[in-house]
């Protein structure tokens, strides 16, 4: 299928069910289809969407375009779970079928009220001569799972000065009101944060864009306003953002700003640390964070990028989402790390331990959990999606004399945006023992550092014969090993 603008663009009701039954044929004869990682059935995933609590399960959606693997006409899928591990999915939630979504129900927020659910979102509209219009748009989701979208948008244009690219609202009860913050782009061409307020999730005014001290690039996608313990935390995903601003590789960073607090009024963070990224690897976008009714703040991020193409594009499918991680505070610094129930995957454990000048070899499925510990002055490396000595391979090496870990996933048969680089690095403190903590699953990888002080997320896609796990160290590490549920 050539992806033209019409395929695109087609309707969901003009595609067969034939169509489809073939496409999920080619999807279920991958071999990279993923274990634990919430996954598109057929076509696209990207963004995750409404990430939240309500009715005594979470729910979660995503950005969809289930007939292909282009970035086409998207809707929100919806999964659901009792406990953030197993998801169900409970199908199409909202679907570009009305004036103001017609090119695409876009990223967006849930907020439970009173019995029912607010999803807000963006409505994407092409004009006949394919200009662009965003509308943030309404819906409600009911106990009984139905979805009733609002019918006139809750803000019917950019407020002035501010372009067509104005999306992805994230609502939060804020004080005695509910705030509205949105990514866009000023007429010359910067990213900005935009604030709303609304007594009623009805009526909204604007407060102005949030005074940020940035460079945030050309535009801003899926902002997150976030409070954590005593402090404030925006997330952003600053497109074209300055590389001398912050050092980055991928197509587009997903950053963050901690900040000391929020003040409303003056529509500004407080005491704001440098912008950092979110994460150090390969693949993480869009990440969506909320904070739910026991407190924890949870965020779970599109493991992907716009605009690279990946190898199962021509399996029909592509993109999963990250694990669900808990964020929190420590010192002055952000920590991500898979929220506690996430260890319910776990089957079975070893535990090894290696010595200097050995090498472990171990025959796996490429579906495990590890769990490291590394003394000071170390020098290592670790093959996931190995071949039989870890020549083919994903391959973190790591020195705690220097301070350096290192991604490499340059050895492979399926190379990936290798214009982007294919290693990526991270600094940690020398001289210092590491833990580290890796998931990975089939096509996709997620690396905690020391407890979740740094994230690298990577996707690769092994080879058949690729599924040995390869440890190389000059000093002692202990090891668990868990095979994961699949
Ligand atoms: C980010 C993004 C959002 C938009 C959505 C469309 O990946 O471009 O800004 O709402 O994807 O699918």
């Amino acid at each position: 299928m050539e992806w033209t603008q019409e395929n695109r663009y087609r309707p969901y009701s003009e595609w067969s069910n034939d169509y489809v039954k073939d496409l999920k044929k080619r999807v279920d004869a991958s071999s990279w289809r993923t274990n634990y990682h919430i996954q598109p059935e057929t076509g696209l995933l990207n963004d995750p969407n409404g990430f939240s609590y309500f009715n005594g399960r979470w729910h979660l959606f995503y950005q969809s375009f289930p007939f292909g693997t282009a970035h086409g006409l998207k809707s929100w899928q919806h999964m659901a779970s009792k406990d953030l591990i197993h998801w169900e999915s409970e199908g199409l939630a909202i679907v570009p079928d009305s004036i103001y979504d017609s090119h695409g129900a876009y990223s967006g927020s849930a907020i439970p009220v009173d019995e029912k659910l607010f999803l807000a979102y963006t409505g994407n509209v092409r004009d006949e001569v394919w200009e662009r219009h965003s509308y943030q748009l309404g819906a409600w989701l009911n106990g009984q799972g139905e979805i009733e979208k609002v019918v006139e948008p809750l803000i019917q244009q950019p407020p002035t000065g501010i372009t067509a690219h104005f999306r992805d609202p994230q609502i939060i009860r804020y004080e005695d009101e509910y705030l509205m913050i949105i990514g866009g782009q000023t007429d010359n061409e910067k990213g900005e944060v935009l604030v709303f307020t609304s007594q009623d999730l009805a009526d909204w005014q604007y407060q102005g864009p949030m005074k940020i001290d940035e460079d945030l690039g050309f535009m801003v996608e899926c902002p997150n306003l976030l409070f954590i313990e005593d402090q404030t935390l925006l997330l952003l995903c600053p497109q074209g953002l300055d590389k001398s601003v912050l050092d980055y590789q991928n197509v587009y960073p997903n950053t963050y700003i901690l900040a000391d607090r929020f003040l409303k009024e003056e529509s500004k963070l407080g005491n704001p640390a440098p912008q950092q990224l979110l994460d150090e690897g390969f693949d993480l976008y869009a990440t969506q964070a909320f904070t739910a009714p026991d407190g924890r703040c949870l965020s779970i991020g599109w493991i992907g990028l716009p605009e690279m193409t990946y190898p199962t594009f021509d399996e029909g499918w592509a993109h999963c989402l990250s694990l669900v991680k808990e964020l929190t505070i420590k010192g002055v610094k952000l920590y991500q790390y898979p929220v506690a129930e996430t260890k319910q995957l776990r089957k079975s454990c070893e535990k090894f331990e290696l010595d200097s000048a050995e090498k472990m070899i171990k025959e796996t499925e490429n579906c495990y959990e590890l769990q490291l510990e590394i003394s000071a002055n170390n020098q290592g490396r670790i093959h996931l999606f190995s071949d039989k000595n870890g020549e083919k391979a994903l391959t973190l090496s790591y020195d705690t004399e220097q301070g350096i870990i290192r991604l490499d996933r340059s050895k492979t048969e399926y190379p990936l945006n290798p214009e982007f680089g294919e290693i990526r690095e991270s600094a940690i403190e020398r001289n210092q023992p590491l833990t580290l903590t890796i998931y990975v699953d089939s096509s996709t990888s997620e690396i905690f550092i020391n407890g979740g002080e740094k994230v690298l997320t990577a996707n690769y896609y092994p080879a058949q014969h690729q599924k040995k796990l390869v440890l190389e160290a000059n000093n002692k590490i202990q090891i668990l090993y868990y095979e994961l549920e699949k």
